[in-house]
Formats: structure tokens, C-alpha cells, sequence
């Protein structure tokens, strides 16, 4: 029997060197396929650095997700080494690996850092943070400083953050592989700081220097459409460094960022996240983050005084390279441009090998996501440039290779203009693929390649939008925080990704923008860069409640709901406006159904859902989890009361909306889809009424297309499925018309797109000015893939127990869902064999499964892995309606041919 210990960790850190947290609670996952095993006590042995003894510590329990720390709270910079062993059933495991554990600066007075600026005089913002739209923040600027190391160096570490984003290296070499740091955060409310181990890079008893890079990233960049603003929270650059040297003697010694550094104008013209990275190979002044170097031409800094309480370690990984692609393509345009195919759309930018050319020669690189007419598309960026420029010297460059560190783009296709050699190399160009590094978590795999394929699209679409913070779009003038697309997409992203630690510091930042406001309602995409005041807007504002009961159930980490507990209340006790009925309030702008696919091209609002309905649909939806979040805390007389309220709001809702025998008064999919996933129909019959009507909208007046926008996409499979019609949905999500999921794939696409015909079936792009071909919100469809297709869902917040009841269907022949849960690795493997539906089925130790097939009584397994088999009659498949004489009858729905 085997069974393993892995993954241990601390809170949700990938790494946990230099983490916020001085009792970190503590995780692992188990694999193997040890039979019926459950887990009934632990020891977590700790090996802290500054001693010599081990402690030990056993616990008598099942639990083995967050579990409390143990030992004495760590102090600043203390170091640990952690494993854990486990016994149950009277086995014992063997013992995991270590894991370190690090905390870094946990207290206000650790700081001892100023921050440093430049001195240049730059137009600072009129008076107060926020409000300059015309000047220019200066260009990326290179700090620097030299010290000396008098002793044996036993270990180093450097504490950093910056106004703006930063690259820092000691002794010519960088001091990690993060991009972007300190990624995209409320200034006013926090600044991530980053802990680097940087023993290695310095010289013992020798002269070292350190050096930094920042450009203006978000804290000073142009941010938001318009034309956007610069200088947002503040109008120059600066660093907040800290080393900090250990000597084998026990001596520490603290390099601060201090009037001792310097600072100079470096290669770098011009860096900006919307519109690209100017580098001027000229201008490259030497080994300037070396000892040797003269810097007797640079300039004395500038020291601020800066609020140390704002400086946080993160909760989630940082952003990096995870991934590069080649050219899959050289094109030659109509026009006779020359276009790089990297035949995928992705986040990031392109490394170039630097070719020889004369000085000033400049190559630039536009970067788009399509083609129109064979050209690259530059009208759905709006106002980012997306263009990169690199200037050459006449000379033989030190580096072979260019790539920028300030910008990044969301492209598939890069115009390549003034390239010096007629012959284009496609291996001297690749693709850098970026994104918060953080531990994928699924995967899909079905007998219906273009399935498959929209699932990878999904996925791209959520690497490309999770760059430090969860994002509407990578590409044009916009790429915020917007609340309603990451409600949408929360229980796809819980599931795709560990993207907890990340949303986690998210959360935290709209909870604090949102207090600001005072009036109850969160900013509709935070950070709030363009200082748009708060208003109530249903769905978007929802945000506050329902992202983090995502997470909760996808990770059964309670503290999430705790922390943010005041944000929900804030929203729904204060931020919505009421009735007498206690729904939302007679005058209200919504948003709604954003997107629907009948709303006209330039009014995305504008569909056929009435707004206020699904406001208050969501309302109900809100105040039942509101209740469920009362109970978890602990809060049972605030539970009763919300339950009470949603109990009367049903009724209201009822009496406005829907009719006596079942029909709704909006008659569309989302309203009805809505309803039933809501579970707002008074009584069965009704409901079973609404379902009907349902399947009549959705095979009659759609044909099998979609007609939801961002309230009812998320849901309708899954109301569809709970209403045994699971088989209709199965048609709607095979369909290759438009409006559909798989239309996009027809088109080629490589991510999801913003609207459901970003491009239009003759290949031109949808008239619309709000037009990305890289938003998630449309792939929250993927949760429905997991659920139905693969049957897995959780039968508990952390999935300790879950289900498992895949429903073939869509002509679908075998699937398989894989998910690395709280737990450990669960699968659900289904083929149909003739007559025979077989299903493979993993359950991780220590977890149990509930498996549900076809028509079988459901069985209850401890872990392993299991087979099973049950008869298989392919599920009669929804038929097309007959064409009525005015409509002409479509091709097949689902060809793709
Ligand atoms: C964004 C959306 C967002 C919407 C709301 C758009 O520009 O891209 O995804 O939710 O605005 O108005």
C-alpha cells in the first residue's frame, strides 16, 4: 500500500520565504493508493535555525489542511525547517520532505529603510495623489550603491519594494526570476515587499554593490481608458530596500536604501504597461550593479520618509515566466508588413536576438491579438500602443538577447517593423509567457478535440488575466480589476489554479477601497485607478460576498470569510439600496446581464433580461450565503435574520416576477436559468413549469444557442443539469453557431474572448469598441465541465468529501477530469466501451467520495481506486425544432466544418 506525504505548506504560500505570517498554519497532501485510509493523528517536527533541537508535535485528529502552527510564534527573519508524519488505520506514513519556512519583516521597526527617489524636479501631481492627467512620471531610472563585507558572509537577505516596478541585482546578477515586482496593489492601503535569499551573490571580506531598476509600472503609469491618467498614487519613482547580512560571527549588518545611493537615467527611454518599452542599446552604461563601476557622474538620491505599517509581505506567489513559445509563422501582410504568428494569444512579451544594424536604427514591435483583413488589429487596444522599441548602436551588443522587463502585452501576432535583415530567423524571436505563478491545479481531457481545445482557452485566458491581480483584459487601455468578471469566474479559477493567496491580497485591497468610500458599495474594479466613486451595482458588488465563499469552498479556509466578513456585511446590510420590500431599491443602474449577445454591439447592458430582476436575483443569492457565512463564523443570530430576510425576499421577488403558474417575467434564458439555480420558484410545479419554458427558449427561439450574458453564463448549465436536462445543455455547449462556446473555437480562437462574437463569422472584428479576444468571463462555463462532465464536486467546503456523478452525454465518448484538491489528486475517468460505461476513480487518503452512476444507488468509498461499470444507453440527444416557414433551417449547430 503506498502512501506519501507532499506538498507541505504554509498558509497558501508557494514558497513561504519571508511570509507576513508569525504562526503560519500548515497543509500537506497525500498520494498513493492506500485503501479506506483516514488520518488520526500527526507530529509536525520543527527544526528552527537558531537552535539545535528538534521539536515534535502530535495531534490526535483527522485534519490535515491549515492546521495551527505548532511552536512559538516565529520572529522576524527566523528560519525553520518543517516535516510532518502521519498515522491512521495503524499505518504510519513515512516522513515528508522538509519544507522551510521563513518570516520576514514582521514588525514596523524592522524597517529601517528610507525611501529613496531621484532628484530630478518632475511636475509633481496637483496637490494630493490621484489627479494629474497630463504629466509624464520620469523614465526608468537606475539606483545603485556599494558596501563593504568585512567577514564571512553566513546569509543575506534582501527586503525590497518600489514605487513603480522594479528589477534589483547585486553584483551584476539578478537577484531572482520575478517580473514586475512588486506587482499592482492600493498603495495608499499596502506595498508588497519582496524577500529575496541573496547569500550567494555577495563576496565575503569584498567591495559589493547593488543596483535597481524601477520604472513606472502601475503606481505612476497611464492608467484607464479615455486616455487614462498618470501619476495615480504618487508622481516618482523610489525604492524601499533592505539587506540585511548575517556574519558567520553572528554579526548582522543592514544595508539600507539611503542617501549613500545614487541614481542615474539608464538604456531604458521609456517604459509604460499600456503602451510598451523603449530601449536604446546606446545608452547601456556597463556593469552599473557591480563594484568597479564609476558612478561619479550620477546623481545623489533624494530620502522621503514613507509609512512603514503599509509594507506587507504577500499572500500569493509573484509574477514570472512560466512558459515560452516559438514563431509559428513569419506572414506577409497584405500591406507587405511582416508579421510573427506565435499561434497562440498569450500574456507577456517578445525576446528578440539582437541583430547587428547602424545606431539609432529602431526596430519596433507591435503586438495584437488578431488579424483583420490580414493586418494586425490595433482598433480593440484603444489607446495602448502595445509597441516595443529597441534602438540599435552601430556596435556588437554585450548581450545577445533583448527582452523588455516593464511592459507587457496580450498579443498572439507582432508586426515587425524595421527589422535590418531581409531574411527573417524565426528562432531569433520567442514568446515570454507571464502570469502570478501560482500551482495549476486541473486538467480535462475528452473524446471532443474542440472541447478540449475551449478548456485550454479557458486556461489561457486565466493565466493571461491573473498578472498580480485578477483582471477584465490584458491588452487594451483598461486590463482592471473589475469586480464582476471575477465573480463570474471564481469557482473556474478555484478549480484551475491554486489562486487563493492571490485573490486573498486582492480581496483585502477592495475591502479597504471600499471602506474609504463610506458608502457601503465596492469600487467597481479595484485598484480604483481612476478614482470612479463607488456606486451599488448588483453582480459587480456581489463580489464582496461571493468570491470569497468561492474560495472557501474550494480550499475549506474559513479565515477568509473572518477577514473579510466586515467588507460583506458593509455591502449588504449598507451598500444596497432597498425597497419596501428589502429587493433593490425602484432606480437603480445595472450592468446585469452584461454582454447578453442581443444587447446591440456599442450597449452591452442593453439585454433582454430586465436589469432589476437579476439585481435581485442575485440579491436572494447573496443573503443565502450571507446566512451560510453567519453559521460558519459562528454568528447564528445574524444567520437567522439573513435567512429571514431571504425567506421574505423570495416572496416579494415571487409576487413581482413570477407569474402563478411559472412563467418569469423576463422571458429569456438567464431569467428562467436564474430562478431555477437561485431556487426563487415558489413551488415545484412552477419550477417545473419555468424548466419547461426553458428547454422551449433554448431549443426553439435559440437553437441551441446561447443568449446569456455575465449573470446567466455562469449558471445555466448548471440549472439545466439540477432541472434533468443536462442532455440540452450538452447541445448549447457543442454548438459551433453563433452565439456559442464552440464558435470562437470554429474561429480559430486560442483564448476566450470578451464578447461571443469578438470577431464575426467573415473574420471581421465586432464593431463594438469594448472588443478583447482574451477575457475569462465567458469560460466560466468550465465549472460546469468539472461538475457534470466530469462529475466531481464537493460535498463540503475543502473537498474532504465530494461526489462524484459524471453524465456523459454531447456524443461525448470518454473524459477525464483531474483535480489536485486540498487533499491530494482526485480523477474522474469515464469511456464508454459498446454497451458498458466504464468509470476510473481515484479519492485521495484521508478524503471520501460519494459515486453516483447512471441509475446505480450511490456508493460511498473511502480512498483508493475503483472501477466501475454500469450499462450504457447514450442519452437521447435534444433534436433541432422543425423549421417553421419564415425561418430557414440552420446547417448542423454543432458542425465545425
Ligand atoms: C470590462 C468588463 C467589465 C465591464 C463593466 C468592461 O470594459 O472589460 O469586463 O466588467 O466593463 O462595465
Amino acid at each position: 500500500m503506498a502512501l506519501h506525504i507532499f506538498d507541505l505548506s504554509f498558509e497558501h504560500h508557494r514558497d513561504a520565504l519571508g511570509i507576513g505570517q508569525p504562526s503560519p498554519r500548515i497543509s500537506w497532501k497525500y498520494d498513493g493508493d492506500a485503501q479506506d485510509w483516514v488520518q488520526d493523528s500527526y507530529t509536525i517536527e520543527i527544526r528552527r535555525s537558531s537552535s539545535t533541537s528538534t521539536e515534535a508535535y502530535t495531534v490526535q485528529t483527522a485534519d490535515s489542511t491549515f492546521v495551527p502552527w505548532p511552536s512559538r510564534p516565529l520572529e522576524s527573519g527566523d528560519e525553520a525547517s518543517v516535516r510532518v508524519r502521519a498515522s491512521g488505520s495503524g499505518v504510519h506514513t513515512s516522513w515528508s520532505e522538509h519544507r522551510r519556512v521563513e518570516a520576514g519583516l514582521l514588525r514596523v521597526e524592522d524597517w529601517k529603510a528610507t525611501l529613496i527617489e531621484t532628484s530630478a524636479e518632475v511636475h509633481a501631481p496637483h496637490g494630493h495623489v490621484g489627479s494629474d492627467s497630463t504629466s509624464k512620471p520620469e523614465s526608468p531610472t537606475l539606483f545603485r550603491r556599494t558596501f563593504l563585507t568585512n567577514r564571512t558572509i553566513l546569509k543575506a537577505r534582501l527586503y525590497i519594494t518600489a514605487h513603480g516596478i522594479y528589477e534589483a541585482e547585486i553584483n551584476g546578477a539578478k537577484v531572482s526570476d520575478h517580473l514586475l515586482s512588486p506587482g499592482w496593489t492600493v498603495y495608499q492601503h499596502e506595498l508588497p515587499y519582496q524577500t529575496y535569499d541573496v547569500s550567494n551573490l555577495l563576496q565575503s571580506g569584498a567591495e559589493n554593490a547593488i543596483g535597481v531598476e524601477v520604472a513606472e509600472g502601475w503606481y505612476c503609469g497611464r492608467l484607464g481608458f479615455e486616455g487614462g491618467r498618470h501619476n495615480i498614487w504618487g508622481a516618482k519613482l523610489g525604492v524601499i530596500s533592505q539587506l540585511v547580512i548575517t556574519y558567520e560571527d553572528g554579526k548582522v549588518e543592514t544595508i539600507c536604501s539611503d542617501a549613500a545611493w545614487k541614481h542615474s537615467p539608464g538604456p531604458t527611454l521609456d517604459a509604460s504597461l499600456y503602451d510598451g518599452e523603449s530601449y536604446d542599446i546606446a545608452r547601456e552604461v556597463g556593469q552599473w550593479s557591480s563594484p568597479g563601476f564609476d558612478d561619479r557622474g550620477w546623481s545623489a538620491v533624494c530620502t522621503k520618509k514613507h509609512d512603514a505599517r503599509l509594507l506587507r509581505a504577500p499572500d500569493g506567489p509573484p509574477i514570472r515566466s512560466t512558459e515560452t513559445l516559438p514563431v509559428l509563422n513569419i506572414i506577409k501582410s497584405p500591406s507587405g508588413k511582416k508579421i510573427l504568428d506565435f499561434g497562440q494569444n498569450l500574456v507577456g512579451h517578445v525576446r528578440i536576438k539582437i541583430p547587428e544594424g547602424g545606431k539609432g536604427h529602431a526596430i519596433r514591435l507591435v503586438h495584437t491579438e488578431v488579424l483583420e483583413h490580414g493586418e494586425c488589429a490595433t482598433r480593440p487596444l484603444r489607446k495602448a500602443k502595445a509597441t516595443d522599441t529597441l534602438i540599435l548602436s552601430g556596435k556588437t551588443p554585450s548581450a545577445q538577447w533583448w527582452e523588455p522587463r516593464f511592459t507587457f502585452h496580450g498579443f498572439r501576432y507582432v508586426e515587425l517593423n524595421g527589422w535590418p535583415q531581409l531574411e527573417i530567423d524565426p528562432t531569433h524571436f520567442v514568446a515570454v509567457v507571464i502570469h502570478t505563478d501560482m500551482k495549476k491545479t486541473s486538467s480535462f481531457e475528452s473524446s471532443n478535440p474542440y472541447l478540449n481545445r475551449l478548456y485550454q482557452n479557458i486556461i489561457w485566458s486565466m493565466r493571461g488575466n491573473f498578472v498580480g491581480i485578477p483582471t477584465d483584459c490584458p491588452q487594451r487601455d483598461e486590463r482592471l480589476g473589475w469586480t464582476g468578471d471575477i465573480q463570474a469566474f471564481a469557482p473556474t479559477a478555484a478549480f484551475l489554479y491554486d489562486c487563493q493567496g492571490m485573490l486573498k491580497n486582492w480581496l483585502r485591497n477592495l475591502a479597504f477601497e471600499q471602506k474609504s468610500g463610506g458608502n457601503g458599495s465596492p469600487p467597481l474594479f479595484s485598484p480604483n485607478a481612476m478614482s470612479i466613486p463607488a456606486f451599488p451595482l448588483a453582480i459587480w458588488g456581489d463580489a464582496t460576498i461571493l468570491v470569497p465563499w468561492d474560495l472557501y469552498l474550494a480550499s475549506g479556509d474559513a479565515s477568509i470569510l473572518s477577514s473579510q466578513f466586515e467588507s460583506m456585511q458593509d455591502w449588504i446590510d449598507h451598500g444596497i439600496p432597498r425597497n419596501a420590500q428589502n429587493l433593490w431599491g425602484p432606480t437603480t443602474i445595472q450592468l446585469a446581464d452584461w454582454l447578453d449577445p442581443i444587447a446591440p454591439a456599442d450597449r452591452p447592458g442593453n439585454g433582454s433580461t430586465e436589469a432589476q430582476l437579476v439585481a435581485n436575483c442575485f440579491l436572494i443569492r447573496i443573503t443565502d450565503v450571507m446566512a451560510q457565512v453567519c453559521q460558519v463564523l459562528g454568528h447564528h443570530e445574524k444567520a437567522k435574520l439573513y435567512s429571514g430576510q431571504s425567506s421574505s425576499m423570495r416572496i416579494a421577488f415571487a409576487s413581482e416576477y413570477i407569474t402563478p403558474n411559472g412563467r418569469i417575467t423576463s422571458d429569456s434564458q438567464t431569467a428562467i436559468a436564474l430562478g431555477i439555480h437561485f431556487k426563487l420558484f415558489p413551488t415545484q410545479a412552477q419550477q417545473n413549469h419555468a424548466a419547461e419554458r426553458l428547454e422551449e427558449l433554448v431549443r426553439q427561439r435559440s437553437r441551441f444557442k446561447i443568449a446569456t450574458g455575465f449573470a446567466g453564463t455562469p449558471i445555466i448549465g448548471h440549472a439545466l443539469s439540477s432541472v434533468g436536462k443536462t442532455q440540452l445543455f450538452y447541445r448549447m455547449l457543442m454548438n459551433a453557431k453563433s452565439p456559442s462556446w464552440l464558435y470562437p473555437v470554429s474561429m480559430g480562437a486560442t483564448t476566450m474572448w470578451e464578447r461571443w462574437d469578438s470577431m464575426l463569422p467573415d473574420g471581421s472584428i465586432n464593431p463594438g469598441e469594448m472588443t478583447s479576444f482574451n477575457h475569462y468571463a465567458l469560460g466560466s462555463v468550465a465549472d460546469w465541465m468539472h461538475a457534470v462532465i466530469g462529475g466531481l464536486s464537493t460535498l463540503e467546503p475543502g473537498w474532504k468529501r465530494f461526489r462524484v456523478a459524471p453524465q456523459p452525454g454531447g456524443r461525448l465518448t470518454s473524459a477525464r477530469v483531474d483535480f489536485q484538491s486540498p487533499y491530494g489528486k482526485l480523477t474522474s475517468s469515464w469511456r464508454v466501451e459498446k454497451d458498458e460505461l466504464i468509470l476510473e476513480v481515484a479519492v485521495p487518503p484521508n478524503t471520501t467520495a460519494v459515486v453516483l452512476l447512471g441509475l446505480e444507488v450511490p456508493q460511498t468509498v473511502g480512498s483508493g481506486k475503483y472501477t466501475f461499470r454500469t450499462k450504457y444507453v447514450e442519452p437521447e440527444r435534444p433534436s433541432l425544432p422543425a423549421p417553421t416557414p419564415f425561418m430557414a433551417e440552420d446547417d448542423d449547430p454543432e458542425s465545425l466544418t
